[in-house]
């Protein structure tokens, strides 16, 4: 069996975010209402947290819940966001004995009360943690973040506090949810699907993507460190040829 212990620790990927897909089509294999995709998947969250942060990963986003995911039905985000709550209350041991901060990027003024308070009060809590930042992408959508900075940025020129000669890349992330947080170096989606569903359009430019047929409930520990071991073989030259990177 392949662990984490089989990766070579100096070459993880510093960034990993994960679309977690197939809860619902995972709970209709099983017979069962897709909610109880979503309850098995919370299982799998907890177990990559701790298998990333044994990694030695810095880095892990999980795509949460997006922006278009508020048109699915009441019941169902109702559930989703019980959930969020009660996994927020039970693993903050897990985040205090495995050094995790977490953190959280979208639009959170969005999510109802409770879950507000319970994310602020856990990120407050575990802030002083300096091994794995875990951030969760919740009410989250890259085209609504750019909109953001764009409007920002915007206001900035107005009140002559950013010329529009200065506008760079820099200026740019900086003012994305994201601004504290490196580029994304390894993508992992589950559940068969080949597409970005609006996740982290800007933070992606040079990610490798790595796409897997596995449903999220049922991605184990072997199924990430098959990710880690793909990306490790990847040559990534960023524009350059093989040539110039020895
Ligand atoms: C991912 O699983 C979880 C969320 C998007 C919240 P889905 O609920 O999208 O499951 P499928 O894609 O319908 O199988
Ligand atoms: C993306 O999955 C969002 C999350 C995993 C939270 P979806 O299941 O919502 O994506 P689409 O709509 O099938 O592209
Ligand atoms: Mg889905």
């Amino acid at each position: 069996m392949t662990t984490i212990d089989t990766i070579d620790k100096n070459k993880v990927p510093n960034h990993l975010a994960i679309i977690m897909d197939g809860n619902g089509r995972w709970a209709k294999k099983h017979g069962k209402i897709r909610v109880f995709g979503h309850e098995n998947g919370v299982k799998t969250v907890k177990k990559t947290v701790e298998s990333c942060a044994a990694a030695g990963i810095s880095y892990l986003t999980l795509y949460t819940f997006s922006t278009e995911n508020w048109n699915r039905p009441k019941f169902e985000i109702d559930t989703l966001m019980r959930l969020l709550v009660s996994s927020l209350k039970k693993e903050l041991a897990t985040f205090m004995e495995n050094n995790i901060a977490l953190n959280a990027i979208g639009d959170l003024d969005s999510l109802p009360q409770k879950a507000r308070k319970e994310l602020q009060e856990v990120i407050q809590k575990t802030s002083k943690n300096t091994g794995l930042t875990l951030t969760l992408a919740l009410s989250y959508g890259a085209r609504e973040e750019i909109k953001n900075a764009i409007q920002a940025i915007s206001t900035k020129v107005k009140n002559n506090i950013i010329s529009v000669e200065n506008i760079d890349e820099t200026i740019i992330n900086n003012h994305l949810y994201t601004h504290n947080l490196p580029d994304v170096d390894l993508l992992i989606r589950t559940s068969g699907e080949h597409r970005i569903s609006n996740f982290l359009l800007w933070q992606i430019a040079y990610a490798e993507l790595y796409f897997t047929d596995v449903l999220w409930p049922d991605f184990t520990e072997q199924h990430l460190v098959e990710a880690i071991l793909n990306y490790q073989n990847r040559e990534r030259r960023f524009g350059k040829t093989s040539e110039q990177l020895i």
